[in-house]
C-alpha cells in the first residue's frame, strides 16, 4: 500500500480526484495518508477531513522562516511515511532540500500544456489569461515530476484542452480544470506502477 502526501494551498478540486479516484478504486495499492496545506484556511483541508485524512497547516502564517517551513514540511512527510508527494494547486515553490529528499517521488498538476505558459509567476488564472492574450486555439494540462525548477521536471502525463470561441479566464480554467482531475488520477497510477517496479 503506497502512502501518498497531498500539498495544497486552495480549494483542493485536484486533491479531491485523488481521493475519489482512490475510493472509486481507479488508483489502486494507494491510500492518502497526509494533506499538508499551505493555507489555514483552504477549503482542501475541508474535504480532507470529510475522508478523515490527517490535516496539518504549515504555511507562511505559522512557520515564517523559510528554512524552518521546509524543516516541517520534510518531518511531516516523514512521519507520515510517504511514499508520494503530489503537489495539487499548491502555491509555494519548493525548497532544493526537499525537492532532494524526495527526488523523483514529488508530482506537480500544472493548467498549460508545458513548456507552454510555465514558470515563475505562471500560475491558477494568470495561466488562462496568458493563453487567451496568446491567442492560441488550445491548451492543456500537464502532470510531471518536480525538480529545482519551476514547472521543469520531467512530463508524466499532458492533455490537450481546446479553447473556445468567448472563452473568459474563468470559463477556460474550468475546462482545464476537468482536464487537470482526469490526468492526475491517470498520473498518479503511472507513478505508483514505477515505484512499485523499482
Ligand atoms: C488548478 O488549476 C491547479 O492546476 C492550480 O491551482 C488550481 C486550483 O487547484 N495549481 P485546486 O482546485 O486547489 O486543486
Amino acid at each position: 500500500m503506497l502512502r501518498i502526501s497531498v500539498l495544497v494551498s486552495g480549494g483542493g478540486t485536484n486533491l479531491q480526484a485523488v481521493i475519489d479516484g482512490i475510493e472509486s478504486g481507479f488508483i489502486k495499492n494507494a491510500r492518502i495518508g497526509l494533506v499538508i496545506s499551505s493555507n489555514p484556511n483552504a477549503y482542501s483541508l475541508k474535504r480532507a477531513k470529510k475522508h478523515n485524512i490527517k490535516t496539518v497547516i504549515i504555511g507562511k502564517t505559522n512557520y515564517p522562516e523559510q528554512e524552518v517551513r521546509t524543516k516541517a514540511i520534510i518531518a511531516a512527510l516523514h512521519d507520515a511515511k510517504t511514499d508520494l508527494v503530489i503537489l495539487a494547486g499548491y502555491m509555494s515553490i519548493l525548497d532544493q532540500s526537499l525537492v532532494e529528499a524526495y527526488r523523483g517521488r514529488i508530482i506537480n498538476i500544472h493548467p498549460s500544456l508545458i513548456p507552454q505558459f510555465c514558470g515563475p509567476g505562471f500560475y491558477g488564472k494568470r495561466v488562462h489569461e496568458s493563453v487567451l492574450a496568446s491567442g492560441a486555439s488550445e491548451t492543456g494540462a500537464t502532470v510531471h515530476y518536480v525538480d529545482e525548477g519551476v514547472d521543469t521536471g520531467p512530463i508524466i502525463l499532458q492533455e490537450k484542452v481546446p479553447v473556445l470561441e468567448g472563452d473568459t479566464a474563468d470559463i477556460l480554467a474550468d475546462r482545464v480544470l476537468e482536464t487537470e482531475h482526469k490526468i492526475l488520477a491517470e498520473a498518479v497510477n503511472i507513478v505508483i506502477a514505477s515505484i512499485q517496479q523499482e
